[in-house]
């Protein structure tokens, strides 16, 4: 890995920043050095050079009169306000006429430069120039003539002072804009940081499916924007996971409902068998051992007296007929063959017509629509045992006076009322399935013989408000039977 790239941002970002600032002040600084070192300088050459050419004007008419006091005296004057580090007046061989220095009076200017000096052209200009110091000349002309040279030398030190506080200053302000820069690039990186600590947080808690708490949103930048994204991920990702919570949830409790109704089939199954056995046994075990021994009776009495034989021959008819009537009523509670006959509007009919007569404290009131066509057996059959458990459920429990049963055809349902005025009991909603007495099937067993139809059945009932079954089952006739055999088959 690169040895930059285990720096932090932070270190990275407050590093740069600082060296973007050192370099453009660094570039702006020497830009502003070297224009105003030339600044200086020229504007040194020029005061030096008109400083000159005004004291070769005063000194025109002291050198005329060649008065050497006057001149001197105007010389150190000139030095002294302008702070030269001397003056000169120089005739036009290279003769020093007068200096500020006097020991330099009467000595020959030398060198290349003097005789540039001396055989250039007349006007006022730098003869001479070092790093440290300037040298003006003027001449000294009267009526058109040239009577000599002024020379004025100054000290560049003043300029390389102002230079050297200019650098300070450049370098104090180059400083100061990089401590500033870094530390703006340091409390960025804070802000940065402090909304990006805050998502890392959040990430943890995602990743340890804690999905509650929401990420602190710092400001309303394109960070705390990813934070807003975060948290709406966190939010969806929790509604999905109560979502399927709920769904595993019903799902077990729907486990438990078929584990509930396989227990009390089975047990039902059992006390069928059980009740059938019973009938067998109660029904046609008596009537059976009174047919053998009249049977039995009628060999003797057949030989012994006709008469008597006859009219036992006449009884064991009429118990003949009894036990055919017994079978097919044992036989019609196992399944209602009257049904397949009869169809389901008039079955219905039949079937509270036989309560009515067998329950005389219960009004019995139908509105029962005829159909055109018969329905599908299997969707009769189901509304029937529906029936069958609603009536069974009001005799044993609602202790109602009136019952009312509708049956209608709406859009495409087939619409089964069961209605009672009893005491009816308070619901436990599960699933929109009304529960009872949790150790009975019947209520279960109606939903789910509506819905192994795809139809529905709803149960609604408190305390003294009675009970009513509504019932649901798709409106499938007869001639479907294909259709239905294969959605079924
Ligand atoms: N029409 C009704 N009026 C009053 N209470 C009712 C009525 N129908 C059902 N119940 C109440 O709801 C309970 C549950 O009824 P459900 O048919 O499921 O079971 P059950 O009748 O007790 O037993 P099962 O039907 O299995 O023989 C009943 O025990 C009873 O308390
Ligand atoms: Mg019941």
């Amino acid at each position: 890995m690169n040895k930059n790239n285990t720096l932090s941002v932070r270190t990275k970002l407050v590093v740069n920043v600082t060296l973007v600032h050192f370099v453009l002040m660094s570039i702006f600084i020497v830009d502003v050095y070297q224009r105003q070192k030339v600044f200086l300088s020229t504007e040194a050459e020029s005061s030096t050079v008109n400083f000159s050419r005004l004291i070769a004007e005063n000194m025109s008419s002291w050198l005329l009169s060649e008065d050497i006091m006057g001149m001197d005296e105007v010389l150190r004057a000139s030095v002294k306000d302008f702070t030269a580090t001397y003056a000169a007046v120089v005739e036009t061989d290279g003769r020093v006429l007068v200096h500020s220095n006097p020991s330099q009076q009467g000595r020959y200017i030398t060198g290349p430069d003097a005789l540039v000096l001396l055989r250039g052209k007349k006007q006022a200009h730098i003869w001479r120039k070092d790093p440290t110091s300037i040298h003006a000349a003027a001449p000294v002309i009267i009526e058109n003539r040239h009577l000599g040279w002024v020379l004025l030398g100054t000290d560049m030190n003043r300029v390389s002072t102002q230079l050297q506080t200019l650098r300070n200053q450049g370098i104090a302000y180059t400083v100061l804009a990089m401590i500033i820069g870094g530390l703006a690039a340091w409390l960025l990186a804070s802000s940065i940081f402090r909304q990006i600590h805050r998502i890392m947080e959040g990430v943890a808690r995602l990743r340890s499916n804690q999905l509650t708490s929401h990420i602190p949103i710092i400001a309303n930048d394109e960070i705390g924007h990813i934070a807003s994204a975060l948290n709406g991920a966190m939010d969806s990702l929790q509604s999905s996971r109560n979502e399927l919570q709920r769904e595993i949830r019903e799902h077990l409790k729907a486990e438990e409902r078929i584990h509930h109704l396989t227990r009390n089939i089975m047990m039902g199954n059992e006390e069928e068998r059980r009740r059938i056995g019973h009938d067998l046994h109660d029904e046609f075990g008596q009537s059976v051992a009174g047919f053998v021994f009249g049977l039995h009776t009628m060999k003797d009495l057949i030989v012994k007296d006709r008469d008597g034989a006859s009219e036992l021959c006449a009884k064991l008819a009429e118990c003949a007929e009894r036990l055919g009537e017994d079978i097919r009523r044992v036989a019609a509670h196992q399944y209602p063959v009257a049904l397949e006959h009869l169809g389901l509007p008039l079955m219905i009919k039949a079937f509270l017509q036989e309560h009515g007569q067998q329950h005389a404290n219960l009004t019995f009131t139908s509105k029962i629509t005829t159909l055109e066509k018969r329905l599908a057996p299997y969707i009769e059959l189901t509304a029937f045992r529906i029936l069958q458990e609603a009536m069974s459920n009001i005799i044993r429990h609602s202790e109602a006076t009136e019952v009312s049963v509708t049956l209608a055809v709406m859009h495409e349902w087939i619409f089964l009322c069961i209605k009672d005025n009893g005491k009816g009991f308070r619901q436990q909603t599960e699933y929109d399935l009304p529960r009872g007495d949790v150790t009975g099937i019947g209520l279960l067993g109606m939903a789910e013989r509506a819905s192994s139809v795809e139809g529905y059945l709803e149960v609604t009932s408190a305390p003294n408000q009675g009970c009513t079954v509504d019932v649901f089952l798709p409106l499938l006739f007869v001639t479907e039977k294909r259709i239905q055999g294969e959605r079924h088959g």
